[in-house]
């Protein structure tokens, strides 16, 4: 780790969320690692206000790093990392700030085989942002301010928030897997069914049929939690109920990643609660049929 207590930043996968967690830490300076060799990643950001700020990304020269933050798609997680094999002795920490669980474990066992001295942390994100068509460079729209929330993958491993000097709007928790369980457990609800009746999050409780499965699915769901001694900070009918009304008018990542013809992250949500489902000896009928219907060439 660097001796100053401004941290030093990589960001591998500048998509709409990377962007937009890049441009919080402008004044960091942060850097690229981008897939093709170029000396700048260019990148504009469109802020709550409509207003454009552009700004470029030098790349790494693969000098220490305190964080390199990981915002790829779930799936794309090992694919981005593997070409940066070689200069990972000069990373401290990698922060895997994605929806969906299981490749948080996969990137463990990854940097195990690596003999690599690597922290690896885990961060989960309310904010919202979207890649736009774009100008004269690539553009992502701020479409909704949120929190961040940081911590080591295995809660028994000790945080010493003082020596970690913590990337701009980040926020230090002792136990990551709360909050991503919470996402993990709403998205595997809202998510498949805006998939499957290729519909906005509120349409979901205005059709009777699709209320109907919605709160059979966060039944079930709510149940393997129980199950698992996971525990929820509310019954997750309610919640799912809560989250459809209150963002009503919002597309799913699910959604757009079907609208957009891009593999979605189904995999690394229904897909992860059924692996655990399957390890507990435990029966998930209704997500594994949804799961199914959604199987098609585009879904990992
Ligand atoms: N967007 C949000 O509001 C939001 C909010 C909370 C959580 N999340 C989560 O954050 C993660 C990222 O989502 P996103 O919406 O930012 O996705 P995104 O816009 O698709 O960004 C992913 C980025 O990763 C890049 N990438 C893929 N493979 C790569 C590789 N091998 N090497 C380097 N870069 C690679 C993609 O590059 P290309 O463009 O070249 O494909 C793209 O720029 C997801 O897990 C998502 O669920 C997103």
């Amino acid at each position: 780790m660097s001796n100053t207590s401004t941290p030093r930043i990589g960001f591998l996968g500048l998509g709409a969320l990377g962007t937009l967690i890049a441009w919080h830490n402008r004044a960091l300076q942060p850097l690229a690692l981008p897939r093709q060799p170029q000396s700048i990643t260019p990148r504009r950001l469109i802020d709550r206000d409509g207003i454009a700020h552009d700004f470029d990304l030098p790349s790494w020269d693969g000098t220490d790093l305190d964080w390199l933050i990981v915002t790829t798609k779930a799936g794309d997680t090992l694919t981005a990392l593997t070409p940066w094999q070689a200069q990972l002795p000069a990373v401290k920490r990698i922060v895997l700030l994605q929806n969906g669980m299981g490749q948080h474990e996969q990137c463990a066992s990854w940097l195990q085989q690596q003999k690599s001295a690597c922290e690896l942390w885990a961060a989960i994100s309310t904010e919202g942002a979207y890649r736009s068509s774009s100008g004269d460079r690539p553009e992502v729209v701020y479409a909704g301010s949120g929190s961040t929330l940081l911590g080591k993958l295995h809660p028994q491993d000790t945080i010493e928030p003082a020596v970690v000097p913590l990337p701009a709007g980040f926020s230090l928790c002792d136990d990551i897997q709360q909050p991503m369980r919470e996402k993990l457990a709403i998205n595997a609800v809202i998510n498949p069914l805006t998939g499957l009746y290729l519909c906005p999050n509120g349409e979901l409780l205005q059709q009777p049929e699709y209320r109907q499965h919605l709160l059979q699915l966060a039944g079930e769901v709510d149940a393997f939690f129980a199950h698992q001694q996971w525990p929820l900070a509310a019954p997750l009918t309610e919640r799912a109920v809560a989250v459809a009304t209150a963002t009503a008018a919002n597309r799913s990542s699910t959604l757009q990643d079907i609208l957009a013809g891009r593999p979605t992250e189904l995999a690394w949500i229904c897909g992860y609660l059924l692996q655990c489902a399957d390890e507990a000896g435990y029966s998930l009928p209704i997500t594994a049929k949804l799961y199914q219907q959604l199987q098609t060439d585009s879904v990992r």
